[in-house]
């Protein structure tokens, strides 16, 4: 079975992934700095699967580092790319460091592949290269649109560098896979989101409030043009999204790709509004979520979700676990995290 190196493989989505590419018999290797991931995240992976994948912890950054890694784990098929900074926020404080880890690291990483004839790549991108779409649901067709932080140019500029990279060395092909809001965690409750600090995403603030490590919710806005004027998202559980991982590495692998740089989104098709979020949490889970409303949060859009139907057509893939179950997944995950019974 084909050897997949797996970039930022102990993060949030790339733990997902590796357990569903190992349940399908792929062998792993995962590098990751743990800037922001934690070493324990290994044996989250092991208990599910039985399997420890293979780890070195190194900077991708750091070609040295990196070209030791791929001469040890020499005949690697194909590179799973999720290392990279995700903070919008904080891309706007510290844009540099944002463009350097992404951007660079991309580069040092295609350099890399190069060097070692390593020819497929899978690269995490993500909705908000669309800003707000002037049609929904948004097809992969849309046109993208000027970033609005560091973070969202360094996804487009990733996505240029991968296209360009194939016009000029002609043997490369990748799957630039766009996400919209991944949330929830894995049904083991062994592996699941680990923000540092005060959480910046709704769900892991809700279910922090949820545990008592916040007072409450702020709900950001419910003046906006919607059915009940709080902001509308695409939220695709993240088992499911790593499963999209698995339909796509088959799909480079088996050379059944219709191009050398194809584009699916994946998000479930079904736009959810931040106080339909809020209620189907507590219906879900029994528990009580204090919650307020304030004014809209800078920077943020109105509405957003995924046509997924080219990934179904495609890669035969499709984001179907219900809402209610993904944030109890989430919830399950809080309480073991906070020793919660
Ligand atoms: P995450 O922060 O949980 O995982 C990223 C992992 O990469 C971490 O384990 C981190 O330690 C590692 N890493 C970062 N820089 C590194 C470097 N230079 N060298 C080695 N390891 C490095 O993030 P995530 O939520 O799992 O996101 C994975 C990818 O998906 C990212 O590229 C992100 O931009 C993209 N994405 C995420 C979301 C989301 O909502 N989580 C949405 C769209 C796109
Ligand atoms: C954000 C990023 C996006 C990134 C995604 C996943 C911005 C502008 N966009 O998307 O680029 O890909 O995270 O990391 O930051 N909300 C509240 N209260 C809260 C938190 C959030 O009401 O405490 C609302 C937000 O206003 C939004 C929705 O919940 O309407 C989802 O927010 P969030 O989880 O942060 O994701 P996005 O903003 O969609």
């Amino acid at each position: 079975m084909a050897k997949i190196l797996v970039t930022g493989g102990l993060g949030y989505i790339g733990s997902h992934t590796v357990v569903e590419l190992q349940q399908n018999g792929y062998e792993v290797v995962i590098v990751d700095n743990l800037s922001n991931s934690e070493i324990k995240v290994l044996d989250g992976i092991e208990a599910i699967t039985g399997i420890r994948p293979h780890f070195e912890q190194l900077d991708i950054c750091d070609d040295k580092a990196f070209q030791v890694c791929l001469t040890k784990h020499n005949g690697i098929d194909a590179v799973i790319h999720f290392a990279a900074s995700k903070a919008v926020g904080e891309s706007v404080e510290k844009s540099l460091d944002y463009y350097r880890n992404n951007v660079y690291g991309l580069i040092q990483l295609l350099t890399l592949m190069r060097k070692n004839d390593i020819k497929h790549i899978i690269f995490s991108s993500s909705c908000t290269v669309y800003g707000q779409a002037e049609q929904l649901p948004i097809d992969e067709t849309a046109p993208r649109q000027t970033a609005t932080s560091p973070y969202g140019n360094t996804k487009q500029m990733c996505e240029d560098i991968i296209r360009d990279a194939i016009i000029s060395y002609h043997d490369f092909n990748a799957i630039l896979l766009r996400y919209f809001n991944p949330i929830g965690a894995h049904p083991s409750a062994m592996i699941g989101e680990l923000p540092k600090g005060v959480p910046n995403n709704l769900v892991p603030y809700i279910t922090q409030t949820a545990a008592g490590l916040r007072k409450e919710l702020s709900v950001f806005g419910d003046d906006y043009n919607t059915p009940d004027g709080s902001a509308i998202r695409d939220y695709i559980y993240v088992v499911d999204l790593a499963k999209a991982h698995v339909k796509a590495m088959q799909r480079l692998l088996s050379g059944s790709n219709k191009s050398d740089c194809e584009i699916f989104n994946l998000g479930t098709g079904s736009g959810v509004s931040v106080l339909e979020l809020v209620n189907t949490f507590m219906e879900a889970t029994g528990v009580n979520l204090p919650y307020k409303i304030v004014g809209r949060r800078a920077g943020d859009i109105e509405q957003v979700w995924a046509d997924s139907s080219y990934a179904e057509k495609e890669l035969g893939w499709t984001a179907k676990t219900p809402l209610a179950e993904v944030l109890n997944s989430a919830w399950n995950w809080e309480k073991k995290v906070r020793n919660i019974q």
